[in-house]
């Protein structure tokens, strides 16, 4: 059965207090709307449509850079779930199959348990909605049912003091064939407490022209909805929880789990081990066997198998270590390739640079890349040596095998296996040392007497 999917995203999210729309606040480095999408992209949606409203072309940016395929509709007004909904309607036309609509504040439902749903749609269930006890039901939409069999759902707003003593809350995400669907929203009005047209009228409804609405039911950490910055701060730390345990299900040594906090795309190979204080922003790649060593920050970049990063290294975007390399403590490296064997051992700046496999980069050496206006490269062969406290001024090359003195400031490019000595040269005094400070050790007497 080919299947839809359909994220509301149009709300402004007024308890977040931000001038943001809230399905683009972020959890580990994603925007809520792309944890929505990535949650829908479980169950292959042939087509997906996002409903977006408040900050409509920030949302609609977002969207479509996850996946062009997306479809952006509006919602100028919103007016409701209902509502938002049927915004998605014309955007569907010639489509027929399943919907499923998930809200885009809703980041955490997992693979399975939209294919539960879908599986209660194929078993004939006319209207599937998903539900979970609530441990405070709160502002939550009441399920009112006789086991799984839903009757209907009501608004906590519109709720007897009888119904809002039931657990069992709506989480928002509901299935139905697209023609049901949308011919039952048709149907729904606005005569309630938000006077919205409310998406949860739609099993009601169902059940008024016989057919039939059943209640799939999820743990409650899944269907956490984000209203406000503490919801987000809980959703964050939801997440951080599963990534870890995921991590360590998957062969990752993670030394003290709840100091290391990763970005929903981390990929860490098995056997790699991150020590404590770690943090993965977006974009990072880790090999198996490498080592991430304590208070490191990674992100955009990639580590190979066998190296170590850190302690204190910052793996900025574009930073791709090759097999055995190592970037040592408070190193940074910005798009640079570091090939295979080569190290930063301590202390250095290495931005818009090429190392060549087996280079020895001394400490305290930077590169200069920045001239204020433009960003120029800096090429390091093979086996090359740069010695401690080497400025490199980029655009500049060192040769195959070339050295640096330390101290040196290199502006020219240094040949193939040439030694380059950029640095005033030492001239020793003989005595002078000891006169000077006989003499001065003089003169604080007199000043003391
Ligand atoms: C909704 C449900 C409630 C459920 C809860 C779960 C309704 C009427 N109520 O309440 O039963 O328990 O979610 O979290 O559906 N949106 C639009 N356009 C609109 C209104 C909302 O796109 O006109 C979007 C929002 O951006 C948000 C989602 O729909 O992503 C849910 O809206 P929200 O206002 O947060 O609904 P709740 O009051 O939480
Ligand atoms: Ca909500």
């Amino acid at each position: 059965m080919p299947t839809a999917l359909i994220v509301l995203a149009a709300g402004q999210g007024s308890r977040m207090q931000s001038d943001r729309p809230k399905v683009l606040h972020e959890v580990a480095h994603a925007p809520l709307l792309v944890h929505a999408l990535t949650a829908g992209a479980a169950v292959a949606p042939d087509r997906v449509v996002v409903v977006a409203g408040h900050g409509g072309d920030a949302v609609e940016t977002v969207a479509r850079n996850h996946d062009e395929d997306v479809v952006v509709v509006r919602q100028e007004e919103q007016l409701g779930t209902g509502h938002a909904v049927l915004q998605a309607r014309a955007a569907l036309a010639g489509f027929s199959g399943d919907v499923i609509v998930l809200y885009g504040d809703t980041p955490f439902i997992r693979p399975e348990t939209l294919e539960a749903m879908l599986a209660a749609r194929a078993e004939g269930a006319d209207v599937v909605v998903l539900g979970f006890e609530a441990a405070d039901p709160g502002r939550y939409g009441r399920l009112i049912a006789t086991g799984d069999r839903l009757e209907r759902i009501v608004e906590a707003k519109d709720a007897t003091p009888e119904e809002l003593a039931v657990r069992l809350c709506n989480s928002g995400v509901l299935a139905a064939d697209a023609e049901t669907l949308f011919a039952l929203l048709d149907q729904v009005g606005n005569d309630n407490a938000a006077k919205e047209y409310y998406l949860t009228d739609v099993p009601g409804l169902a059940r008024a022209g016989r057919m039939s609405a059943r209640i799939v039911t999820c743990p409650e950490a899944e269907t956490m909805g984000v209203n406000t910055r503490a919801d987000l701060a809980a959703a964050e730390a939801a997440f951080q929880a599963r990534a870890r345990a995921g991590a360590l299900e998957d062969g990752v040594t993670l030394i003290a789990p709840e100091t290391v906090f990763l970005a929903l795309d981390t990929v860490i190979g098995r056997d790699a081990v991150v020590e404590p204080h770690v943090v993965f922003g977006p974009g990072v790649t880790v090999e198996s066997g490498a080592t991430i060593r304590a208070f490191s920050h990674l992100e955009g970049c990639h580590v190979s198998e066998g190296c170590v990063v850190g302690p204190y290294a910052r793996l900025r975007p574009g930073a791709e270590l090759d097999r055995n390399a190592k970037v040592g403590n408070f190193v940074e490296v910005k798009s640079a390739q570091v090939a295979e064997g080569a190290k930063i051992n301590h202390l250095s700046y290495v931005g818009d640079a090429t190392i060549g496999p087996r280079a020895n980069i001394g400490a305290g050496t930077i590169t200069c890349n920045y001239d204020g206006v433009f960003k120029h490269r800096t090429e390091i062969g093979a086996d090359a040596f740069i010695g401690s406290n080497t400025a490199l001024v980029a655009p500049v090359r060192v040769g195959v095998g070339a050295m640096t003195g330390s101290g040196s400031v290199v502006t020219m490019d240094v040949p193939d296996g040439d030694l380059a000595l950029g640095r005033a040269k030492q001239v020793n005094k003989p005595g002078l040392a000891a006169r000077l400070m006989a003499k001065l050790k003089a003169e604080k007497a007199r000043r003391t007497q």
